[in-house]
This record gives C-alpha cells, sequence and structure tokens, in this order.
C-alpha cells in the first residue's frame, strides 16, 4: 500500500471515531509486513478518562489480526470528523501514551517503525519513526535484568 493509501484508510476511520466529547476525530491505519492493513479510531467515554486513543484501538486489532510483532508503518489522522470527509489542516502525532504502546510493537520485531502523521485533510504529512517519537523509551527489551529473567539465566 502507497503512504497515501495507508493515510486515506487512517483518515477514513476517523470517521468511525467516538468522540462525542472532544469532537476531534482520530483514525489510524497500521501495514503489517505482508501487507495487511487494519484500522481502528478513538472511542471516547462519559467517565472521560476511559476514552480510548485511535492508536491503541488499532494496535489492538493488529494484534489479534496478524500479531504485534508484524507491524510495520503506521497512519495516523485527525481532525473534525463531523462532514463527509476529515478535515483539518494540521499533523497528528500520536500522544505521549500511544508512543508508548508503538514502542512495544517496534521492540518486539526491532523494527524502527515508521509513523506517517497527517492532518485531517490528509494534505499535510509529517514522517517519523518511533525512535524519534520516544527516545529513550522504556519497552519490552528493558525487562532484560528482571528477576525473572536472572532467575532463568542461575537455573541454566
Ligand atoms: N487522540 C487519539 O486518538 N490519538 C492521539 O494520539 C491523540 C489524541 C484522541 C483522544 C481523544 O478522544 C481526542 O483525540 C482528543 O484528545
Amino acid at each position: 500500500m502507497t503512504d497515501t493509501d495507508l493515510i486515506a484508510a487512517a483518515r477514513t476511520a476517523a470517521l468511525r471515531a467516538y468522540a462525542p466529547y472532544s469532537k476531534f476525530s482520530v483514525g489510524c491505519a497500521i501495514e503489517s509486513v505482508d501487507g495487511a492493513v487494519v484500522t481502528g479510531a478513538n472511542m471516547e467515554n462519559a467517565c472521560y478518562r476511559l476514552g480510548l486513543c485511535a492508536e491503541v484501538s488499532a494496535l489492538t486489532l493488529a494484534q489479534a489480526s496478524f500479531g504485534l510483532d508484524k507491524v510495520a508503518r503506521i497512519a495516523v489522522a485527525g481532525g473534525d470528523g463531523s462532514g463527509s470527509e476529515l478535515a483539518g489542516g494540521a499533523a497528528v502525532t500520536p500522544c505521549g501514551g500511544c508512543r508508548q504502546s508503538i514502542l512495544e510493537a517496534a521492540q518486539l520485531s526491532g523494527r524502527d517503525v515508521e509513523i506517517l502523521c497527517a492532518s485531517g485533510d490528509g494534505e499535510t504529512v509529517e514522517r517519523h519513526k518511533i525512535s524519534a517519537l520516544i527516545p529513550f523509551g522504556f519497552g519490552p527489551t528493558s525487562l532484560a535484568d528482571s528477576a525473572r529473567s536472572l532467575s532463568r539465566l542461575v537455573a541454566q
């Protein structure tokens, strides 16, 4: 899938957001190393803090569909989803929590996952690697020295 197609999938997914409180619709499209694509959108809640971001929605589906370790590329787009097309001119980058969730997928495969951060209208696109979005991040590889892995070493 081309970058444009992946961004288009994220923009379309945003139209299925449930965002009655912020009225800010976000869509995310994730492509696997094998070319499969899954999408997700943000889903808010009357208990505001329970809202889910589009990236986490899409990553959940990615895990169910092909596995987090197969995530190759991600597109995110956000803006006004009240019309027939997502609108807005500012590129949307993943929030801090979503960067952490993407880092989990990236470290599982050792792949520096690329994220296409698009504006609602799809005209503005920033490209970032997850290593740039969350430098010095704490991920699965940071747990190498846990007591669990030490005890495994001792048992050998
Ligand atoms: N949002 C996302 O879905 N992803 C992000 O990376 C940033 C924020 C959502 C959460 C909330 O529903 C709305 O955008 C406004 O913050």
